[in-house]
């Protein structure tokens, strides 16, 4: 059954930026996630305190997170790798916490600076400090469909990446296409084997890259899947620095479009976004590659 709504995982100000060639004001970004928030988003992943020279285009997060106006119906999570990166978030006011662990060793070595099993002895003090901080954890597997360095990957070999983030205590997964090479047929698979080791549909979201231009079946498949939470970004903005070959991710606006042509809620003002894509489009000197943008715009 189809669900009869879904929670759009905004990570334009997050993913969106983090692979942008020129640095961003955080002026804008912090307009940015206003015009977002006013589109009706509740879910605005606003940056990452990562490593400032790993990732220096969201080595603003303290400032960013000292100027944003936060709104009582939105929730603003942010990425942590470490306890450092925690500290940073909880000195910040932090409520929501997201880590991001692996499914392969190479993208554990390129992205984290460490192994599979290791990511995990860096991710397990976080997520402890940080429930018993109150805060929500929330679990990115990257590299669920396919590695650029390690090809294809097994099923079971996500499944139990995924599964251990669960223990340790994140309330949600978040499936990564890093490099937007999933198919539907791969997305039913990979999600049929999380359904099958036990994991509720609900304690699953997906992350389309497309790459391929795949995102929005692959997306279409999940919501077949059970699955109710789906991350975007507003206009397509995006991609992983440390990835080769990751492009923007599933545009916001192309979400909006088919889950208003199924009849499924989800809260967001179209024009808006559309109108906030364009704006941003104009500030980072190039055109949204959303297709609904594209026809959308005035
Ligand atoms: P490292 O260099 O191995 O860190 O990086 P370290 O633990 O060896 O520490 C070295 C120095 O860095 C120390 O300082 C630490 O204090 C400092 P020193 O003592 O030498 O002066 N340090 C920090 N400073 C600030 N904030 C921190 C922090 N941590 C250490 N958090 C590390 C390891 C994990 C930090 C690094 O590899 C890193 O920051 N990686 C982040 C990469 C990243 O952000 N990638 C993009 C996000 S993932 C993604 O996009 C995929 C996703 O969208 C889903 C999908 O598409 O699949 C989520
Ligand atoms: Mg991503």
């Amino acid at each position: 059954d189809l669900p009869g709504r879904v929670t759009i995982w905004e990570v334009g100000a997050r993913d969106g930026l983090q692979n942008e060639q020129s640095a961003v004001p955080v002026e804008v970004k912090l307009e940015f996630l206003d015009r977002l928030a006013d589109s009706g988003l509740s879910v605005l992943e606003a940056t990452s305190f990562v490593h400032p020279k790993w990732v220096p285009q969201l080595a603003d997060a303290e400032d960013l997170l000292a100027g944003l106006t936060r709104r009582p119906d939105v929730i603003y999570p942010v990425l942590v790798p470490n306890e450092r990166g925690l500290d940073r978030a909880l000195a910040a006011g932090v409520d929501h916490i997201a880590i991001f662990g692996s499914a392969t060793e190479t993208f554990a070595q390129r992205n984290l600076n460490s192994s599979l099993d290791v990511q995990f002895a860096m991710f397990d003090p976080v997520v402890t400090r940080a429930l018993e901080a109150d805060m929500s954890v929330r679990g990115y597997v990257s590299m669920c469909f396919g590695d650029p360095w390690e090809g294809p990957v097994p099923v079971q070999q996500v499944v139990e990446v995924g599964r251990r983030m669960l223990e340790m205590g994140c309330w949600q997964l978040s499936l990564g296409d890093t490099i937007g090479v999933a198919t539907p047929g791969h997305v039913e698979a990979v999600l049929g084997g999380f359904i099958e080791a036990g994991v509720d549909p609900s304690m699953l979201a997906v992350h389309f890259h497309d790459t391929y231009g795949q995102a929005l079946a692959n997306s279409l498949s999940a919501l077949y899947c059970g699955v109710s939470t789906i991350d975007s970004s507003a206009g397509g903005l995006g991609g992983c620095p440390y990835a080769e070959s990751a492009t923007g991710n599933l545009a916001t606006e192309d979400l909006v479009w088919m889950l208003d042509g199924m009849g499924i809620e989800h809260g967001v003002d179209l024009d808006k976004l559309v109108a906030t894509s364009v704006w941003m489009a104009e500030r980072l000197g190039r055109p949204s590659p959303s297709r609904v943008v594209q026809a959308l715009a005035k």
